[in-house]
């Protein structure tokens, strides 16, 4: 039976997952809710469902809600998402929050917490690797074609040059320079963390170009950074905001080695290539026929929808608040290796996992 869905937040990405639950059949979007009025009106007669400006409102009259899907911004694209998705795992509602889970680790951390304590779900839109390349290179490793992990390679973020760039003028971005960190991050972080597993060390470098300094934009937009993971192979993240152009692989590529077969994935959803490291080395490239990164939403959505659907244990839903938080920690950690001229950090641990007294077996 579909889920009873209300949304929070209404501009462009909550418009989007809107679009998304209507169009799902395990999801049945019965309201909509933001603090601008107009923003909840236009959307709800869109879907024909009801409009609130309050989530408190929302709650009260919704109590057969299942899901709250949490699609604020704020400060840094997060400072908006602690206290609607905390009110909603308050009232035992499963949560479903935008990336990053917030521009706060210690509010991230409480929001981990609170889902454990209510017994709900919280996921987050880390729609990255929802994709038939990611699902075909997880195939790979999961057949031994990749063998022992060797090494990661991942490079995304946004492709431009000082020819096109305008200093930001929203007060979302202006001012902060983590602004780019916080925000973004987290997808190239639970990228490598959903294939390669947790990290262990971090090491960062970080900059802006002169034509940012010139235009006293403080955002800190370049970013290098060596990674080691708990299984001991290595990895390496680049992501820029419009600081220059990418070569080859596009705006986010990765490439993931292993001592029996390496694949890289190329423009997030459009391709995946292997090449066997036993001879004749012949690379299988397989095209997904797709191209518009805005189909990376309808696939998490359903993901999650199907998570909570299906009642998997918590600790097994698909892009957890844990992975989201694991990504936050690990560029928290990116700030302080900047903070200390590139010194080597350990993130903080991540809360341990206890499993599901139901669901766990002899
Ligand atoms: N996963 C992705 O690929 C991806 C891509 C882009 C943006 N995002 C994320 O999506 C989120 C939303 O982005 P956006 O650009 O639509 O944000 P936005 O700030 O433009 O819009 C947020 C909306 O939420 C409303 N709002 C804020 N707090 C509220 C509350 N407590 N109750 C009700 N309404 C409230 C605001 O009035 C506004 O209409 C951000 O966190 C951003 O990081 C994700």
């Amino acid at each position: 039976m579909a889920l009873k869905v209300g949304i929070v937040g209404l501009r462009g990405i909550g418009s989007n997952h809107a679009e998304c639950h209507s169009k799902d059949p395990l999801s049945n979007l019965v309201a909509v809710c933001d603090v601008v009025k107009e923003r909840a009106d236009a959307e709800a007669q869109k879907h024909n469902v009801r409009a609130y400006y309050s989530l408190a409102d929302m709650l009260k009259h919704e109590p057969d809600l299942d899901i709250v899907d949490v699609t604020t911004g704020g400060f840094e694209n997060g400072s908006w998402h602690y206290e609607p998705a905390m009110q909603a795992m308050e009232a035992g509602k499963h949560t479903l929050v935008e990336k990053p889970l917030s521009n706060d680790v210690g509010e991230a951390r409480q929001m981990v917490a609170k889902a454990a304590e209510k017994n709900v779900y919280l996921g987050c839109n880390l729609n990255h690797y929802f994709t038939p390349p990611a699902e075909t290179a997880k195939q790979y490793m999961d057949n031994g074609q990749i063998g022992e992990l060797v090494y990661c390679l991942h490079k995304m973020g946004f492709s431009a040059g000082e020819e096109t760039y305008s200093p930001t003028t929203s007060s979302r971005f202006k001012g902060f320079p983590y602004a780019h960190l916080k925000a973004f991050l987290s997808h190239p972080f639970s990228v490598m963390r959903h294939f390669c597993g947790d990290v262990t060390h971090v090491q960062a470098f970080v900059n802006r170009p002169g034509f940012r300094r010139r235009a006293e934009d403080v955002m800190l937009s370049t970013v290098s950074i060596h990674v080691r993971f708990a299984n001991d192979s290595v990895g390496y993240l680049l992501s820029q905001r419009g600081d220059a152009a990418y070569g080859l692989g596009g705006w986010w590529s990765l490439e993931v080695a292993g001592t029996k077969g390496t694949f890289c994935i190329e423009n997030c959803i459009e391709k995946v290539t292997f090449w066997p490291a036993a001879k004749p080395a012949e690379p299988v490239v397989t095209s997904s026929g797709l191209t518009d990164f805005g189909l990376t939403f309808p696939r998490r959505i359903h993901a999650f929808l199907e998570d909570v659907g299906n009642g998997v244990p918590k600790e097994s839903l698909r892009a957890n608040g844990r992975d989201a938080l694991a990504a936050l920690e690990y560029t928290w950690a990116v700030m302080e290796s900047y903070e200390q001229g590139g010194a080597l950090v350990r993130p903080h641990p991540l809360p341990p996992l206890h499993g599901d007294p139901a669901t766990l077996l002899e």
